[in-house]
């Protein structure tokens, strides 16, 4: 199988925000899930919504408004389901 990548911003304006928090529990939240075989998570380059919170991306889907308080329950609502 094929793995997707799924992007996380690393620009200075998500790192402010925190990201360096958001990564660890991404990172295992993909193995609480086994997402290993389906998945890369990747840092990438400002995603062009730096105003609208920490950014994922998934294929073409954007998920925003992401904070270290709130990926668990993002990752569960929003992303999950699009990787499923
Ligand atoms: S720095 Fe993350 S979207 Fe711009």
């Amino acid at each position: 199988m094929v793995k997707q990548n799924l992007y996380l911003c690393m620009g200075s304006a998500c790192h402010q925000l925190g990201v360096y928090e958001v990564l660890p529990k991404l990172q295992s939240m993909i193995g609480e899930y086994h997402l290993e075989e389906k998945v890369e998570l990747k840092g990438s380059f400002c995603l062009d919504t730096c105003s609208d919170g920490i950014v994922m991306k998934f294929k073409e889907k954007v998920f925003t408004k992401i904070s270290p308080e709130n990926i668990e329950q993002k990752f569960i609502q929003e992303i999950l389901p699009n990787i499923q």
